[in-house]
């Protein structure tokens, strides 16, 4: 029943920001999802694990995917295998259903807001008993099996329904279909004020959300529908489809650009109140107001700001963390608090150990993430709930919420222009060559503008002590302003070049400049220092956000 298959490694198997992300069609090849697989299995059986949940976003391969893992769990001896009804979970719902049950981990397929298809991407993370992403420690351990693996063992069984909830012995293990929605839509009624929102909602306050053909339509459905009686016309998108109907489920301006027009720009008085996005796997997440783009960075300081509004959070926060390209706008918030504020690497795994040792309760990433000490992920409906029950005390239109805050902890213009598919080499020397410049930049003024530090980010926790470096080119300039780049680590193709510019405004500053238009001192202050566009062999940015 339990076969021993041969194989030999792949050597591309070393998992990204965010787990191991390729072409479908490579996770496709012979041997190349089962080798990463029983390189994950083995790391959990030598931790002493014995139980696993496995589900997905739903894009092309998920499916086969699952089954392959139910049966390699299976012949690896994992004794309880809950497996998500039709494979459907988010990325937060997963790590809630981890921690919920006491779970020794979770394996994810998914690849985010990256496109789906057989000619698209696909991947696969795996999240450890805390309900987060696994660490380094852990991803560095699985890659090395991934480098020495000669064989693994998968049950010769059928494929296994997954379609009707129950629970079904199978050799020596036993496998729980599970309703992947139930147990996070409870986790959002204990935190939220579900019946304030739905008085907002019911006097004339007007909402769109979008699930962008991804995962977060079901749990949409369940919670709008269901429980606070909005229409269909309130939800997008909510069914979710192997391709995510050609799109990138990527909720960002250019992405989810039709929503943006028509709530931001083309606003009208049948504009929505309020509209959210979400991406693949639900843990993204983009806030519009009418007239207004809520930028990931500030959604984070204004969460933190009100955030003892919500039952959720009435007691206060420990403390906020933010990635380090992340706007400073949290740290502000921070401050007023009394409260710390952690710098963090790119990659929400970062966090974990902030939110385990309860030295934090909100975190953020610019790239539309937020997320609390509730699961161990960013999680996008959550965060649409939180504005809306902030908005529910309030009674603040979006626009008036985030000018007010910006008028009392000032502005930080914010934003992010990619340079994608560069060619590896070229990234790899443009990266190094500026970091070679950036002791001629120290305490000097250059191009008109006075820079205070500059560095390749590099980060100790606080917990472990654990030390990540070369996180990203840093510059802070004398009045708060910065530029941030680094590759980014959860392309498939090339290098992507993240340049991230931030200018600050005080209160009393210029609080309505366009956003290109405030940040473009420092794209010219870039060119004229790094000569980025030249180097990387771009005319412009791939996507601005
Ligand atoms: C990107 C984002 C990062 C996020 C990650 C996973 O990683 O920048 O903030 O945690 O996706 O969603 P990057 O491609 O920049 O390495
Ligand atoms: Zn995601």
């Amino acid at each position: 029943m339990i076969k021993t298959i041969q194989t030999t490694p792949f050597d591309d198997q070393k998992p990204g920001t965010s787990g191991l992300r390729k072409r479908t069609r490579v996770f496709m090849q012979p041997n190349y999802l089962e080798n990463f697989v029983q390189s994950i299995l083995l790391e959990l059986k030598e931790t002493g694990g014995n139980s696993l949940v496995i589900g997905g976003d739903g894009r092309y391969y998920n499916h086969k995917a699952i089954q392959t893992i139910i049966k390699m769990a299976l012949a690896n001896g994992i004794e309880h295998i809950h497996v998500a009804k039709n494979g459907l979970l988010s990325t937060p719902a997963a790590s809630h259903f981890i921690r919920k049950y006491g779970i020794s981990g979770g394996i994810i397929l998914s690849a985010s807001h990256n496109p789906g298809g057989i000619d698209e991407d696909f991947g696969i993370k795996f999240n450890t008993a805390n309900g987060g992403p696994a660490p380094e420690s852990v991803t560095n351990s699985i890659y090395y099996k991934t480098r020495n693996i000669t064989h693994y063992l998968i049950a010769d069984i059928p494929d296994i329904d997954m379609d009707s909830m129950g629970t079904a012995q199978v050799l020596q293990g036993t496998i729980h279909v599970f309703d992947g929605i139930y147990d996070y839509v409870q986790l959002m009624e204990a935190l939220f004020d579900l019946a304030r929102i739905k008085e907002l909602l019911e006097n004339g306050f007007s909402l769109r959300l979008d699930a962008m053909n991804a995962a977060t339509g079901p749990y949409l459905k369940a919670i709008f529908q269901d429980r606070l009686n909005m229409g269909e016309e309130t939800l997008l998108r909510c069914i979710p489809l192997e391709d995510f109907g050609g799109i990138h489920p990527d909720p960002n301006l250019k992405y989810a650009a039709s929503l943006v027009k028509s709530v931001v720009e083309g606003h009208s008085a049948s504009s929505p109140d309020f509209a959210a996005a979400f991406d693949g796997d639900g843990d993204r997440n983009m806030i519009l107001g009418r007239e207004i783009f809520v930028t990931p960075s500030d959604s984070l300081a204004i969460l933190a700001a009100n955030a003892t509004l919500a039952p959720g959070y009435r007691a206060g926060l420990k403390g906020i963390a933010r990635s380090m390209p992340t706007s400073q706008a949290a740290d502000k918030v921070a401050e007023q608090l009394g409260i710390p504020c952690f710098e963090t690497p790119t990659g929400w795994k970062f966090f974990g150990n902030l939110l385990d040792a309860d030295l934090v309760t909100l975190c953020g990433e610019e790239s539309f993430g937020t997320g609390s000490n509730h699961v161990r992920e960013k999680d996008g409906v959550w965060a649409a709930l939180f504005w809306l029950n902030i908005l529910a005390v309030t009674r603040k239109s979006v626009k008036e919420l985030v000018q007010g805050h910006w008028r009392r902890f000032g502005r930080n213009y914010y934003s992010r222009h990619d340079y994608e598919a560069v060619d590896t080499s070229l990234a790899q020397a443009f990266m190094k060559r500026s970091e070679e410049l950036l002791p001629s930049l120290n305490g000097n003024t250059v191009f008109g503008l006075a820079v205070k530090t500059t560095d390749n980010f590099s980060y100790v926790d606080p917990v472990d002590h654990s030390m990540t470096q070369r996180q990203g080119i840093r510059i802070v300039f004398e009045d708060g302003s910065r530029v941030v780049f680094r590759p980014s680590g959860t392309g498939t193709q090339g290098v992507t070049i993240r340049l991230y510019l931030e200018r600050y405004e005080t209160p009393h500053g210029n609080l309505s400049l366009h956003t290109q238009e405030a940040v473009q001192a420092l794209v010219n202050w870039t060119e004229h220092v790094f000569d980025l566009r030249k180097s990387l062999h771009k005319t412009a940015p791939d996507v601005i956000t």
